[in-house]
């Protein structure tokens, strides 16, 4: 709407009445002798904010705001639980000098209501987005928006906690998109011990940023660093805590909006385009909502099932734990020193209790008042001495932190956060410390028998044992999968993978893997699945077989497909897996027509998505793993076209320390493999790291490495090179992708 057109013609129709007082054109001050009607307003100088009548979507009422001028935005709004039903309000400087809102009746429904203000008072909007009201003569502020802020956080508004009195200054949400009546959220600061901004849901915390520590939040390490340059946590010098953020040149303009969900937006404004772009927001992950898990738990937004107990707790409710109903949390398993020696038991021991580590964490809410600042070693003797002590954490700025309750909200990082260190008795530390022998030692015994027993198995059926031995491979393959601990690994039945697939029609099939074709199936639940059915005449087989079953049902990662189980019966042999809408990587990247769907973006993250299921094979997981078949046709696409690696039949299982190896069968594809690999069998992660190498030229220039043809070029490695030394990289780009925006620093 263009308000500016509205006030003059009003300005023309009106004055004649209007002689006791002026009408208020383009400025930005409401004084005793002039008020603002319904249809008119007062802009900021630099014309960036305007204070006005407004009427939110699908709603008939009208509301006094102030809203960002270049793109309608309300940042504040005064009347928002008392609202206008027409328009006959006035927004006005009442005899008592406050600023007030009247409606039809002249009826005061707001006011900035501050007792012993002058009779002279004027009230002006400045350039910051702040409506001030101040005495004319003195020039003092008696009253700013800045201090009773709405549901948007603009440059340097401050958040603020008195520690002494507990008055907040706060943001709150609006009921909805349609309400700006406060709504069940809000945001603060918090100034108990170390500060921490909160959003709560009425009086209930629904998100918390972890303690400050002086440069960042270290319970939001995925923040980027450029915004967190611009937030000032800390004290104000009059006994209160405060939170602001100011502008930060290369970024612009942003504002944090809490929106009636509760989810805290971060919108930055986009310039060239008009538009705001959410660049951030509180809630990405199921752990972002405050304490999902219960007291005494970890929240792991990769991993599945979300939450888990800390070491040397238990479910408290064991059924509903199941039900992955985590509400009830945890409780600790054995007793610490403190307790035990109090029950006045005498066959009590005084053994002392120890902590348990958990690296890369937020860490629980509510620390025991302030940070000591002490050495890190002092930290631990500090608490083992308090019997009330059950966790501490040490930070280089923050120094040492310790908890006495319930441990709640903790969450998993994979990189970032803090070290907790959690308090149990002397007995978990054993059993923690015994587990990883078993597990380690069982777990080199099972992986050596998997090898001999699938190649006496494999020599087996090459002879052709018949249905005995194949049974008996079944029984086998179960025993050693119940060992891996892998209850969610199904077998599924022949025939209902038979109906599941209508009976392999040739319809359902999806492609030919390495070791056999691959079909589409629908579950009677609707589910749908893909089945990879092992060929019988491929002589591979089993070896492959039982390695994929072993190595992929240990693997959890949102980058890699997961397998749902298998089936063997008779001779046949199958895996079945989630299945995946959008097939294969090479379906897209080398079809020119699909350039507009796979982006530059989308392939961006795909490339992002590949590299961190690498990364978790390589380094993240139990074990170390070599896929050793890295390709475009083994990246498979989900719905939201995210990449999932798959093809675990040639994947190698690494030791701990187990570097490299010469390995005396070569398999891979052509193009993809390593030199020193093809050449001379030497494998390590690097092999995987060379493919990828390819795959990325791959997408970034839609061509296929193995029928690449250029002048004077062999292969399309080869191309790249001579274009790097050239500096001519944009030609290596695909044209259907190439954005001269986005590539224009190349
Ligand atoms: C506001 O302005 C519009 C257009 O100029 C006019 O139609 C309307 O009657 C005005 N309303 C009031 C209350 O003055
Ligand atoms: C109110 O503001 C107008 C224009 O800014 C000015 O002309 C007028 O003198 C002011 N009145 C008082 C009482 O300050
Ligand atoms: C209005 O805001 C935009 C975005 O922050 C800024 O670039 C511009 O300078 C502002 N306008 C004025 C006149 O200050
Ligand atoms: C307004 O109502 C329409 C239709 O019911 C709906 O699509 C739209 O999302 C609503 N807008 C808001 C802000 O609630
Ligand atoms: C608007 O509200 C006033 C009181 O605030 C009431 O007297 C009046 O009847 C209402 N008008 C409508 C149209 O609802
Ligand atoms: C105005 O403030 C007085 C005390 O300062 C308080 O009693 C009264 O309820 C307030 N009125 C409004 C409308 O907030
Ligand atoms: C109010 O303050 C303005 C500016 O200081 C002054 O010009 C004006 O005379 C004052 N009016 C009254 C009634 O005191
Ligand atoms: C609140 O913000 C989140 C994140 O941007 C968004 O997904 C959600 O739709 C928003 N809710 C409302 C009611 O606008
Ligand atoms: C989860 O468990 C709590 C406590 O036992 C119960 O109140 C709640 O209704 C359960 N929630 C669901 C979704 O079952
Ligand atoms: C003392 O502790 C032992 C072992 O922990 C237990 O069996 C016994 O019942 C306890 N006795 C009392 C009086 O608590
Ligand atoms: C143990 O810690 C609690 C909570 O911080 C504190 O109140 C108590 O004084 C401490 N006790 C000792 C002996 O230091
Ligand atoms: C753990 O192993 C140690 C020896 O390594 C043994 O003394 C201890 O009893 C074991 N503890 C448990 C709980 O098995």
């Amino acid at each position: 709407m263009d308000y500016t057109k509205c006030t003059n013609l009003f300005t023309l129709l009106i004055i004649p009445w209007f002689l006791f007082a002026e009408v208020v054109t383009a400025t930005d001050t409401i004084n005793t002798s002039q008020f603002i009607k319904d249809n008119e307003t007062i802009t900021s100088t630099d014309g960036n904010f305007t204070l006005g009548f407004f009427t939110p979507q699908n709603s008939t009422n009208r509301y006094v705001g102030i809203w960002w001028q270049p793109k309608f935005t309300v940042i504040w709004v005064a009347n928002r639980n008392q609202p206008l039903n027409d328009s006959s309000g006035v927004v006005s400087i009442s005899e008592g000098g406050n600023l007030v809102v009247l409606n039809g009746q002249n009826q005061v429904i707001w006011s900035t209501n501050v007792s012993n203000v002058g009779s002279n008072s004027t009230s002006k909007l400045l350039d910051s987005g702040n409506l001030v009201l101040q005495d004319s003569s003195s020039g003092r502020t008696i009253w700013e928006s800045f201090q009773h802020p709405s549901n948007v956080l603009l440059p340097n508004m401050k958040i603020s906690t008195n520690k002494a009195t507990g008055e907040k200054v706060k943001q709150t949400s609006w009921k909805s998109p349609s309400d700006p009546s406060t709504g069940s959220f809000s945001l603060s600061v918090e100034s108990l011990g170390v500060p921490e901004v909160f959003i709560w849901k009425e009086t209930r915390p629904f998100w918390r940023t972890g303690p400050w520590n002086g440069k960042a939040f270290t319970g939001l390490p995925y923040m980027k660093k450029f915004y967190i340059e611009g937030i000032h946590v800390g004290d104000d010098g009059e006994g209160n805590v405060e939170f602001l953020f100011s502008g930060v040149e290369e970024i612009g303009f942003i504002i944090y909006i809490l929106n009636s969900t509760g989810n805290c937006e971060e919108r930055w404004w986009n310039g060239e385009k008009k538009e705001w772009v959410v660049s951030w927001n509180s809630h990405q992950f199921e752990c972002d909502v405050y304490g999902v898990c219960g007291p005494f738990a970890v929240c792991n937004s990769q991993s599945s099932p979300t939450c888990s107990c800390l070491k040397g707790f238990e479910p408290r409710n064991k059924e509903e734990w199941n039900r992955q109903n985590w509400t009830s949390g945890c409780f600790r398993r054995t007793p610490l020193k403190c307790e035990r020696t109090s029950n006045q038991n005498k066959s009590a021991d005084y053994t002392e209790d120890g902590f348990l580590e958990l690296k890369m964490v937020k860490v629980p809410d509510f620390s025991d008042g302030s940070a000591l600042r002490l050495q890190p070693d002092m930290c631990r003797s500090r608490c083992l001495e308090n019997c009330s002590c059950i966790a501490y954490s040490y930070d280089a700025d923050i120094g040492c932190m310790s908890w006495t309750e319930n441990l709640m909200d903790i969450q998993k990082f994979s990189n970032g956060g803090l070290d907790l260190h959690v308090r149990v008795a002397y007995t978990e530390l054993d059993k923690e410390r015994n587990r990883t022998i078993i597990t380690i030692v069982t777990e080199t015994i099972g992986a050596t028998l998997i090898v001999i027993c699938a190649y006496i198995m494999w020599r087996r059926i090459s002879t052709r044992l018949g249905a005995a031995s194949a049974e008996y491979m079944n029984d086998y393959v179960f025993g050693d999968l119940s060992q891996v601990k892998v209850q969610e690994l199904l077998t599924f039945n022949l025939e209902k993978l038979v109906t599941a697939t209508n009976e392999f029609h040739p319809s359902n099939k999806l492609g030919q893997g390495g070791f056999g074709p691959v079909y589409k199936g629908q579950l009677h639940d609707g589910r749908e699945i893909a089945v990879k059915r092992l060929s019988r005449a491929s002589g591979q087989g089993l070896e492959e077989f039982m390695n994929e079953v072993v190595v992929i049902s240990k693997l959890q990662h949102r980058n890699l497909v997961r397998l749902l189980g298998c089936c063997i019966e008779g001779e046949q042999k199958m895996l079945i897996y989630e299945y995946m809408p959008n097939k294969s990587l090479d379906t897209y990247i080398f079809d020119p027509s699909k350039d507009k769907i796979l982006h530059w973006k989308k392939r961006f993250s795909i490339i992002e998505g590949v590299a961190r299921g690498m990364l978790y094979l390589h380094r993240d997981s139990r074990l170390k793993i070599i896929h050793r078949d890295l390709k475009a046709s083994n990246i498979l696409l989900d719905a939201e076209l995210n990449p999932k690696i798959s093809d675990f039949g040639m994947a190698r299982i690494f030791g701990g320390n187990e570097d490299e190896a010469n390995t005396n069968r070569i398999v891979g594809t052509y193009g993809y493999m390593s030199p020193e690999y093809a050449i001379q069998g030497l494998l390590s992660e690097k092999s995987d790291v060379f493919s990828f190498g390819v795959l990325l030229l791959e997408i970034v220039s839609g061509r296929r490495n193995s029928s690449f043809y250029e002048e004077n070029c062999l292969t399309l490695l080869g191309f790249a090179w001579i274009q790097w030394q050239e500096d001519n990289i944009p030609s290596l780009i695909d044209p259907g992708i190439y954005d001269p925006n986005l590539h224009k620093d190349i």
